[in-house]
């Protein structure tokens, strides 16, 4: 008889050592430290209050993954590990503080969705620090996280809003009625927006990532070179992208000679030509105040400059945050993680990385 294995719930820390209670300290959170490892970016900040940035380090591991064409998840848990402790003592410096922690209310991390190696480098870091600075630690949904980048350079914002949230692992569009309240109105049937940058500039050999590559050449192209089909047309909210990159490679296929920079400027258009509509209306029909933009590929210069007509033209605002904040960090983490604690979001020591974490409704 083979001994049965036992599946260990990635929860579960240990079973020999008592855990301590989370320090649930009901003294006022004015400091909070970020941290976030989800994908291929190694980040910590220090915000307070929900809103100001006092430090906030990025660590981009695109060298290492540049010549593989894509995140390798093994190499970006090893590289977290490496990286963490020199990203976080600079962060704290930067906030004049150090590794003891001095001034730090709460330990805010990402703990999902994302890479399960990469996750857990940032939530066991998390843990290690609350437990030894005895401070309250927040588990921050990183999708939640993309939507209080907003915040953080506009905390006025009116309500409902509508974001257009689309990185490399999602595209949706998300009605915000305030914070913490989401209403999920469409998402990508396959792939997502940025992941279709990052397929099709492989295509084309424009490198990794894709998306400020194909943003770059696309600036010299025609973009009415080629006409690609604009996805799921029709009323409804949802995205579809790996139509449009199959058109591309056949495109190309049977135009050898096509001009790189129209086949970009002609793919970006396409997706952008998408994004807007689908995101004008969502905004039009739950009669938004603004629509904002979030997540890594809300960099894209032409769906900056045609979010930015379309709600002129609407007479909505529109809130584009800065790149820096577009694109993966531990301000936004530090900002959602604050608020969550605002509201009893404490979370336990047990607290465990959740790679299909999703954005459920709350508040
Ligand atoms: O939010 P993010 O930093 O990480 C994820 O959570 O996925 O987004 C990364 C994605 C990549 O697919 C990258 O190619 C895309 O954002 N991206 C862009 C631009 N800058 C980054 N896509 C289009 N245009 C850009 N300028
Ligand atoms: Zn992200």
């Amino acid at each position: 008889m083979t001994a049965g294995r036992r599946r260990v719930p990635n929860s579960v820390v240990s079973t020999a050592v008592p855990i301590p209670p989370a320090s649930t300290s009901a003294a006022p959170v004015h400091r909070v430290l970020g941290i976030e490892t989800s994908c291929d970016e190694t980040a910590a900040s220090v915000v307070d209050d929900g809103t100001v940035i006092v430090s906030s380090v990025v660590s981009s591991q695109i060298d290492l993954h540049a010549r593989y064409g894509g995140v390798v998840p093994e190499l970006a848990g090893r590289a977290h590990l490496e990286l963490l402790t020199p990203v976080l003592a600079d962060a704290l410096a930067q906030a004049g503080t150090s590794v003891s922690g001095e001034g730090i209310d709460a330990v805010a991390v990402t703990y999902g969705p994302g890479l399960i190696g990469s996750l857990l480098v940032g939530v066991a870091e998390a843990k290690a620090l609350s437990l030894a600075w005895g401070v309250p630690l927040v588990g921050v949904n990183h999708l939640e996280a993309h939507l209080f980048a907003s915040l953080l350079e506009q905390p006025d914002l009116g309500w409902p809003l509508v974001v257009l949230l689309v990185s490399g692992g999602h595209t949706m569009l998300v009605e915000v009625t305030a914070p913490g309240r989401y209403r999920l109105m469409g998402a990508t049937i396959d792939d997502a927006a940025g992941e279709a940058f990052d397929k099709v500039a492989r295509f084309l050999g424009l490198g990794y990532p894709g998306g400020p590559a194909i943003d770059r050449i696309a600036e010299e192209g025609d973009s009415r070179a080629f006409v690609f089909p604009r996805s799921l047309p029709g009323d409804g909210y949802d995205f579809s992208f790996s139509g449009l990159k199959t058109s591309v490679v056949n495109t190309v296929r049977k135009h050898p000679d096509a001009v790189t920079a129209d086949v970009a400027a002609s793919f970006r258009l396409a997706v952008v030509d998408v994004l807007v509509a689908r995101a004008r209306r969502a905004a039009a029909d739950v009669g938004a105040t603004a629509l904002c933009l979030a997540g890594g590929v809300a960099a894209n210069s032409l769906l900056r400059r045609r979010i930015e007509e379309a709600c002129e033209e609407d007479g909505i605002g529109a809130f584009l945050p800065s790149r820096a904040l577009c694109t993966d960090n531990a301000a936004m983490v530090a900002a959602a993680g604050w608020w969550r604690l605002q509201h009893g979001g404490a979370s336990p020591l047990t607290l465990g990385a959740d790679p299909n974490l999703r954005l459920v409704a709350a508040g």
